[in-house]
């Protein structure tokens, strides 16, 4: 059995959608008004298809008006949903987690169960916050008592659905008991089941929300840019936008974009986004996305020669892997590599060797760094003492294990289990 503590949007359906899943589960909220109209059929708030889901499950599989004492200590997890709003300097408002959390531990007699935060909250909230109030709890109650973090996508509108048919689920556990309570819980569900570090599971679900909130930025910018500079049919714009055939296919070729790397180089993007930036400067108005992800593409340079020079000492032989600015290329016109090498250099490393498949010689031709050129990737991994992989050529992932062989520095993320279309650096 599952408890849910907090009826709202998330924890109404996620009560509902575990029921109708085949589980008992118990609906707790301290709204006495909400928990009546629940009682009576009636969903508190507008989100289709929940109304005829509680007429089935109601008095099934979920009960709503139980105490708190039985439906805890009939219940494997309990599952927090409550609100986390913002408080006023931006920080999440942790105080209905916290004392939902002190409620089970007072309502339960024992038996271990895991308590499971749905509730939205950023990450390291779990393991610096919730995680010591957890392990206090448990010493001055000595309760077993555990703890997950299982991050909710869904979508007011969209609720039933994408809950009922989640694309991923996302759990953060560390131990085993309550990994496997989770593990049942989601059979029902046949959906990837990912069990993360807690600090991961919150920022997969921010990692989510902010990208759809700087993509709607991007956008209202984009709008307000072309205002500015007149004559320009904006949503025309954006619909031609989405003709591109990038956003199309399984993963869509969009998603190389949403991936971390060492910065974007070449011809294009850097030249087009400062000309953008600036000529709306020109016509009065001050982009602010376009002038961060400006700052970023520099900022990211220094971010990799500081995990460098971090641990690296001065005397290793540093091998580059990759100099054009993405793979499949041979064009190095504002390459990442350029910029980090040119950092190594300045920070005082003398013994730089590099390879690439295609742009060894037109890097030397362009830039003539005093750093040697390596004709192959088994000469220059033999020479170095650590590697920085700075463009995404396929070689690299091909040759995982040599690469493995000394001390790596992906800045591509190249070596992770993910499609070849995502890691390559097709993009940027
Ligand atoms: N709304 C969404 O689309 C959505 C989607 C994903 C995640 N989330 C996150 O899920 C969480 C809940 O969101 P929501 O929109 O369902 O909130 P909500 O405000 O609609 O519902 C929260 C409910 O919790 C109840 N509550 C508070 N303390 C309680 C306690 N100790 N015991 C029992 N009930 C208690 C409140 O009375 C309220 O009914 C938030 O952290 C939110 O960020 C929301």
């Amino acid at each position: 059995m599952i408890t849910v503590l907090g009826l709202g949007f998330v924890g109404l359906t996620t009560a509902l959608g575990f029921s109708k899943k085949g589980f008992k589960v118990y609906g707790i909220d301290l709204d006495k008004q909400r928990v009546d109209s629940i009682s009576n059929y009636n969903i508190p708030f507008y989100e289709p298809h929940l109304d005829e889901a509680l007429r089935e499950e109601l008095g099934n599989n979920f009960v709503v008006d139980a105490p708190l004492e039985e439906a805890v200590n009939n219940s494997k997890a309990v599952i927090i949903c409550v609100g986390t709003p913002s408080n006023e300097d931006g920080s999440a408002n942790l105080s209905y987690i916290f004392s939902a959390v002190e409620s089970v531990f007072k309502a339960s007699e024992g038996e271990f169960k895991v308590i499971v935060t749905k509730s939205t909250v950023p990450p390291s909230t779990i393991s610096k916050k919730v995680k010591p109030f957890v392990e206090e709890m448990n010493r001055a109650y000595n309760k077993p008592i555990g703890l997950a973090s299982n991050p909710e996508f869904l979508r007011e509108g969209h609720a039933w659905n994408d809950f009922m048919n989640p694309d991923r689920v996302v759990i953060g556990v560390e131990d085993e008991d309550s990994k496997e309570i989770l593990n049942q819980v989601y059979i029902p569900f046949n959906a990837p089941v990912h069990y993360v570090s807690y600090n991961s599971a919150e920022f997969i679900k921010y990692l989510s929300n902010t990208l759809l909130s700087t993509l709607i930025s991007f956008s209202n910018e984009m709008a307000m840019i072309a205002d500015h500079i007149g004559d320009i049919d904006v949503p025309t714009a954006f619909k031609i936008l989405h003709q591109d055939k990038r956003w199309y296919g399984t993963p869509a070729a969009m998603a190389s974009y949403v991936y971390p790397g060492c910065g974007y180089g070449g011809y294009c993007l850097p030249k087009d986004t400062a000309a953008l930036n600036s000529i709306a400067k020109d016509h009065g108005f001050e982009p602010k996305v376009l002038e961060g992800n400006l700052k970023i593409n520099e900022e990211i340079k220094d971010f990799v020669a500081e995990k460098i020079a971090a641990v690296v000492p001065k005397e290793n032989t540093i091998a580059i892997l990759g100099l054009a600015f993405k793979s499949g290329s041979d064009d190095v016109r504002l390459t990442p590599s350029k910029f980090i090498i040119e950092k190594l250099l300045a920070k005082g490393y003398t013994n730089i060797v590099a390879y690439d498949p295609m742009a060894n010689e037109i890097f030397d031709k362009m830039y003539n760094f005093p750093i040697k050129y390596v004709g192959s990737l088994e000469d220059i991994v033999e020479q170095a003492d650590d590697l920085v992989l700075l463009t995404a050529w396929p070689e690299f992932k091909e040759n995982k294990d040599l690469l493995q062989s000394k001390r790596l520095f992906d800045f591509r993320y190249t070596l992770a289990d993910l499609p070849a279309s995502v890691v390559g650096d097709t993009s940027a």
